[in-house]
């Protein structure tokens, strides 16, 4: 089961929960404004996280998902980091939406303004991917007959 983590984040609050995820995925998070943030090899599952900046998600965020390929990624997870309504993960839906990816699931770290997230959330993150990954390895090892 391949995944991959893609993320865009201000003040460093997503890049760390995105860090954590990769960590239980067994993978690297990779910044949208980085170089290295395209897709070149089909995987199973993208993880995508963004916060809200001024009521929207940042433009490399929305850049990266309107030009990656559709072969690579089918399916994928949100998460976002918030201090109240987690407003990114409606946003990332829309335009995943638009783009004809399906979303499996939506993850939100709450944080106190002017916080990072806490030791415990970023735990919790890397036990959320490491359990969702899993599963879908569980899922597709399973026979029916
Ligand atoms: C400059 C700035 C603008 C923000 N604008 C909004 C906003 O419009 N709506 C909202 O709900 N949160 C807003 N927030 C809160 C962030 O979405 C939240 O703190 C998030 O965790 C930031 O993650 P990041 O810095 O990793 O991108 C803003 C934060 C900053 C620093």
């Amino acid at each position: 089961m391949k995944a991959a983590v893609r993320y865009c984040s201000d003040s460093g609050k997503t890049a760390l929960v995105a860090e954590a995820i990769a960590k239980g995925l067994g993978t690297e998070a990779v910044a949208t404004n980085s170089d290295n943030f395209t897709i070149d090899e089909k995987i199973d599952i993208l993880f995508v996280g963004a916060a809200v900046h001024n009521n929207d998600i940042k433009t490399s965020m929305k850049s990266f998902i309107y030009h990656m390929s559709l072969d690579n990624v089918a399916n994928a997870v949100t998460f976002s980091t918030s201090c109240f309504i987690p407003r990114a993960l409606f946003i990332l839906k829309k335009h995943l939406f638009r783009k004809g990816v399906v979303i499996e699931k939506s993850y939100n770290v709450w944080h106190f303004p002017f916080c990072k997230p806490t030791r415990g959330a970023l735990k919790k993150a890397e036990k959320f991917a490491r359990k969702y990954i899993e599963n879908k390895e569980k899922e597709k090892n399973d026979v029916f007959i």
